[in-house]
């Protein structure tokens, strides 16, 4: 039994001395494990005649009793120690500053045409859409425009190459193909908005090849001028946060709508700045108009029971003019100061809340 006596001090010496759980555990496998130092004493019980082997039983398994009982106090001592020194090592500093954070910013035109889509939605317009690439038909002659007209010019159309039936698709150069597009595809009544890009072949401070607009259509029985002008007030004095926003509508052409009205809003130039909403000078922020009975026919409809407006409006237009933002091409520059400078915290557009003055 002079074995085992060696054995039980050289582990319980071999257990106190284990700095870390991981070399009690390596103790503990090399006392304990399948093939440790007395399992195999145990496993030499067999050979022994009967007596003999009562007695050494005994014995081994009081020291393999022993180093348990020490196993599990050194486990717990140790584990203490390592998370007093985990406790130690990862102390938070409270008084350390905070990391800056960094803010992702809304863009002012996506603010703009949330906005914009909210005032209407709230007079119960549905938003519609249209393809970029359009055909002649839809984006200019079933509008009023025939070839050689001469709005035509003052379109600066983007034309792609002709198709397999010779006929040149367009960049739509306005939104009012979709005015088609959904008259042509539904029965009165219609009440849409239509906010998308549009293209045309200008570059400069207040002009981009590639800008958005947003359509409005509105058709039904008895639908008048008195209408187009209620909802376009209501509108411009919604989207400024004006409410006593003088609005002036002034006769204009459009080979789409008869009559057609451009609508001007009230503001001041003074020291260079320019103020909306107070003064004597206007500022135009869109056209509009009676659906052209020509556009209603076009569509399939009778212009002699069918009726409606329609309106169009640049959205980066608008956009400057609130914002106060000097020049269209910084839109389109992806300069993230800019970005951070004009641009609206998230929460801004989700909590967006307007109603109509
Ligand atoms: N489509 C016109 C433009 O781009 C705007 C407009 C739309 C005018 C609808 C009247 C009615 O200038």
């Amino acid at each position: 039994m002079a074995d085992i006596d060696y054995l039980k001090e050289k582990f319980l010496s071999d257990i106190s001395q284990a700095s870390d759980l991981e070399q009690l555990n390596e103790v503990k496998i090399a006392a304990l494990g399948k093939k440790g130092a007395i399992s195999e004493e145990l496993s030499k019980l067999g050979k022994m005649d009967a007596d003999e082997r009562r007695e050494a039983g005994q014995i081994i398994n009081s020291v393999k009793q022993d180093l348990n009982f020490a196993l599990t106090e050194r486990h717990a001592t140790l584990a203490k120690q390592a998370l007093e020194k985990k406790l130690e090592t990862e102390k938070i500093d409270v008084s350390l500053p905070s990391r800056p954070s960094v803010h992702a910013k809304i863009h002012p035109l996506s603010r703009t045409m949330e906005e914009i889509s909210a005032i209407f939605s709230d007079m119960g317009f549905v938003i519609a859409e249209g393809p970029e690439i359009e055909t002649d038909e839809h984006n200019f002659t079933a509008l009023n425009i025939p070839p050689e007209h001469p709005a035509r010019q003052e379109h600066d159309t983007f034309y792609l190459k002709p198709d397999d039936s010779g006929e040149r698709p367009v960049l739509r150069t306005h939104t009012s193909p979709v005015q088609i597009r959904t008259m042509r595809s539904k029965e009165p009544p219609i009440r849409i908005i239509v906010p998308g890009r549009t293209y045309r072949s200008d570059h400069d401070a207040t002009h981009s090849p590639m800008f958005h607009q947003c359509e409005g259509l509105v058709i039904g029985p008895n639908i008048h001028m008195g209408h187009l002008k209620a909802t376009l007030i209501d509108f411009c004095r919604s989207f400024f946060g004006v409410v006593e926003l003088p609005v002036r509508f002034r006769p204009s052409y459009f080979p789409f709508t008869e009559p057609s009205a451009e609508v001007d809003i009230g503001c001041s130039r003074e020291d260079g700045g320019l103020k909306i909403g107070a003064g004597n000078n206007w500022l135009e922020i869109l056209g509009s108009g009676m659906v052209n009975p020509r556009v209603l026919e076009n569509c399939g409809y009778d212009p002699s029971t069918t009726q409606g407006f329609a309106f169009g409006m640049g959205i980066e237009r608008l956009a400057m003019l609130k914002y106060g933002i000097p020049d269209l091409r910084t839109f389109y520059d992806s300069d993230l100061r800019w970005l951070h400078h004009y641009g609206f915290m998230p929460h801004d557009v989700a909590g967006l809340h307007t109603g109509i003055v």
